[in-house]
């Protein structure tokens, strides 16, 4: 698929986006290694502190349905300024996407690019496990 219609399904489930305490409404589209694409969008709470990002929505569903590789993901808001993923998402997009190439958008048009590791520099994985110096191991 290309970047435009990554954009473009990121774009369409943004509108399923559940933002009443914000208005900040998010869409998200992940590729898959096997070229499809599972989508999300933000799914506020009124404690606030259970919203759960279009980004996580994403990558939850894909793992649900059995998917593990990844290779883009689209994130779009309605903004001049890009919109990058939250700290938390990058964490999870990082623990099962890796160096994921990240291509932010807003309604009419791409408004920036990058890598993962360049968005999340030195991140806590599994290998920080692996090397433990009292048993933790994956
Ligand atoms: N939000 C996302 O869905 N993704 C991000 O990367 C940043 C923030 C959502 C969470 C919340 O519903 C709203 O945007 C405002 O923070």
């Amino acid at each position: 698929m290309n970047d435009t219609s990554l954009l473009d399904a990121a774009r369409t489930a943004r509108k399923h986006a559940h933002a009443p305490f914000s208005g900040f409404q998010v869409g998200a589209a992940l590729e898959c290694a096997d070229g499809r694409i599972v989508t999300g969008c933000n799914v506020e709470n009124a404690t606030y502190g259970l919203t759960i990002c279009a980004e996580r929505v994403a990558v939850v569903k894909a793992i649900s349905e059995g998917v593990r590789q990844f290779t883009r993901i689209a994130i779009v808001a309605d903004t001049d300024a890009p919109t990058p993923p939250c700290g938390a998402c990058r964490q999870i997009l990082w623990e099962f996407g890796g160096d994921l190439e990240v291509i932010l958008g807003n309604l009419e048009r791409e408004t920036g690019r990058y890598r993962l590791k360049d968005l999340l520099p030195l991140p806590f994985d599994g290998r920080a496990l692996n090397g433990s110096r009292n048993g933790a191991s994956r």
